[in-house]
């Protein structure tokens, strides 16, 4: 993947437009409840600023309504914690497709939420030309958003005199790139989440690639489904048993293997205080009640699985495997994370809730890398062009 990066620009005196991704999120009195995202985004924002830019940053929040701006769609309070964190003033700019009020090197501020502006969210090369006019350098630092194609993470990038990758960007292309284009062998994906429609065509794309796919969650429930296992009150998808049928005989038709729980832990209630029980699973039999529900994978399967885990040479990881937000369902989850963070193999996790749950179980300094992106992550996992690198790749 060849593109041109922001630390490799002469930067002393020129107009840097960074479009990163600030979309944090806010508690219900308008507070950033974590900032990751903000500080994932300072190393790019300090290069510009310490190579004396004159820098301007922007980002979506949220999914506005295009030339409205209410308040909750300011990026008011990103502005306030950017410059706490960079220790100096940082203006927020409100009106800024038509020109931002001439800066000093070295100084920074934010232009308000791009996705309120008209064109945006549909690309529209005018407000593209206009925007890259404000700018000798563009960088796009947001891989949470480079699945994309809008005006500041697309359009752009064809206009500006350069456009270039910003640090946490070129971070999250080289670690995505070292997992699934090179990988060292096996190879071990783990995707899990409720629905298998939703990822669906993850799994299969992944399914020619990796050596191991474990599933989880809703989905390795259809999965079960599809070999004859019996799920009872389970959540699954059961018009997609032939689609998870499909995936295993494709990995099994290379060698490769979807390792299905053979025991499970059920619940009648989804709550943290439901009384479970641990099952073995055995296809063909009735080892689960009508009116229970797989909440977490058994103790044996969560064994093999950190086995699997521990002799990977590469691991990517998007989605927990159990209800880890309920202690009594969490112990899956929790032997994955660990066997992840102790294996000599490199790892990458990506996704709102197995970033979750990293957190909870406290391995995220074991993790080879964490990726910012959620949609970002799992679209390149699946092998598809990400409109925001490919425009960065263009003008290489
Ligand atoms: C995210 O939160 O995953 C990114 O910021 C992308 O947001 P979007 O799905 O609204 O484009």
């Amino acid at each position: 993947m060849r593109f041109k990066r922001l630390e490799d620009q002469d930067l002393a005196g020129k107009r840097v437009f960074i479009r990163a991704d600030l979309n944090v999120p806010l508690d219900q009195r308008g507070a950033i409840s974590d900032d990751t995202r903000l500080r994932a985004s300072l190393p790019a924002i300090r290069l510009a600023k310490e190579g004396g830019a004159r820098v301007m940053v922007t980002s979506h929040l949220g999914r506005p309504e295009e030339g409205v701006c209410r308040e909750e769609d300011s990026l008011a309070p990103v502005a306030r914690r950017l410059a706490e964190l960079l220790a100096a003033p940082v203006a927020l700019i409100k009106d800024w497709i038509h020109g931002v009020p001439e800066l000093q090197p070295g100084q920074v501020v934010v232009l308000e939420n791009c996705r309120c502006n008209p064109g945006e969210k549909k690309n529209d090369p005018d407000l593209a030309k206009r925007m890259a006019s404000l700018c000798d350098i563009y960088v796009n630092d947001a891989f949470g958003t480079a699945h994309r194609a809008e005006a500041t993470t697309h359009g752009i990038a064809a206009f500006a005199p350069i456009a270039c990758a910003g640090p946490l960007m070129a971070a999250e292309l080289d670690a995505l790139g070292r997992a699934l284009a090179a990988p060292a062998r096996p190879l071990v994906a783990i995707v899990a989440g409720s629905k298998v429609s939703t990822k669906l065509s993850i799994l299969q794309s992944l399914a020619h690639k990796v050596d191991r796919l474990i599933v989880g969650g809703g989905i390795a429930n259809s999965f079960l489904a599809a070999v004859g296992s019996d799920i009872g009150a389970s959540l699954a998808e059961r018009d997609l048993l032939d689609e998870a049928r499909t995936v295993i005989e494709t990995m099994r038709a290379r060698g490769a293997e979807v390792p299905l729980p053979v025991d499970v832990v059920l619940a009648k209630r989804f709550a943290a205080d439901a009384e479970y029980r641990i099952a073995e699973l055995h296809p063909g039999e009735v080892c689960v009640e009508a009116d229970e529900m797989i909440l977490d994978i058994g103790p044996r399967t969560a064994r093999a699985l950190a086995q699997t885990l521990e002799s990977a040479g590469t691991m990517v990881w998007n989605g927990p495997v159990g209800v880890f937000e309920f202690d009594a369902f969490s112990a899956g989850t929790e032997t994955i994370a660990r066997a992840i963070a102790s294996s000599k193999g490199f790892s990458i996790a990506g996704g709102g809730d197995t970033l979750a749950a990293i957190a909870k179980f406290g391995v995220a300094d074991q993790m080879g890398y964490i990726s910012t992106g959620g949609g970002a992550f799992l679209e390149f996992l699946e092998g598809k062009p990400l409109p925001a690198i490919t425009a960065l790749m263009e003008r290489s």
